[in-house]
């Protein structure tokens, strides 16, 4: 079966993208990563992927400032030359424009550091602490108009601890996000993800996990012995 050419579109570090760089590595993986795209080149990503041996672009966001469709344009352009299906966003810095998601419905995927819906945006785990939640993690999801929302392929949770700092609980979320992000993606490559009103099924699907609830009940004590034995 052929590979489904997909673009990873970076501004920053791209510590996911090279997550799904390792995955992509073994031939069976359903998605080829074909492209990487950034809007700053300066972006530490770009590096890491050259290394890699995967072509990369710069469409430059700041040379379109009050352009969108303009930058979008030239990311289209970019991304038809090299043949791209399917696009990751990992830790992409732009807001979208509706033409574009709806242009790319389906096949555009993003990951963002919070149990969606709650914390969309930016400081997810500065807001999650302030809040005093006990559970906090990532989601991935298929992108529609709005910020940070669309069906949910995948969401892993982390216990929030008493001593957390925001970049504790970070680094914490971001070892759940290169874990769940290579899956997910491999299911919508491999065609085996179906939404229907919004919520997403996955053919063959391993089954979810027990519960993980933090902190965890106490044991109930055990009865006292009425009388002994022995
Ligand atoms: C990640 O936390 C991702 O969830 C968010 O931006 C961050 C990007 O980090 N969308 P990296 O560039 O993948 O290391």
């Amino acid at each position: 079966m052929p590979r489904l050419r997909t673009a990873i579109l970076i501004s920053g570090r791209g510590s996911n993208m090279a997550a799904l760089l390792a995955a992509a590595r073994d031939p069976a993986y359903p998605a080829e990563i074909a492209l990487v795209l950034s809007n700053r080149a300066e972006a530490a990503g770009l590096a890491r992927a050259a290394e890699a041996g995967v072509p990369t672009a710069v469409i430059e966001s700041r040379a379109h400032r009050g352009d969108r469709a303009g930058f979008e344009a030239a990311m289209q352009a970019v991304l038809e030359r090299h043949g791209i299906g399917l696009i990751a966003l990992a830790g992409f810095m732009r807001v979208l424009t509706p033409g574009f998601v709806e242009r790319w419905a389906g096949r555009l995927v993003n990951i963002h550091p919070s149990l969606l819906p709650a914390f969309p945006g930016l400081e997810t785990h500065e807001r999650a602490l302030a809040a005093g939640v006990r559970l906090h993690g990532c989601t991935v999801h298929l992108v529609s108009a709005g910020v940070d929302e669309g069906p949910i392929l995948v969401q892993a949770a982390v216990p929030v601890l008493p001593a957390d700092t925001p970049d504790s609980l970070a680094a914490r979320v971001l070892a759940e996000e290169h874990r769940i992000y290579p899956a997910a993606l491999a299911w919508l490559a491999a065609g085996r993800v179906r939404v229907e009103a919004g919520r997403v099924t996955v053919a063959d699907a391993p089954a979810p996990q027990a519960a993980l609830v933090n902190p965890l009940p106490e044991p109930a004590p055990l009865p006292t012995p009425s009388h002994r034995i022995g």
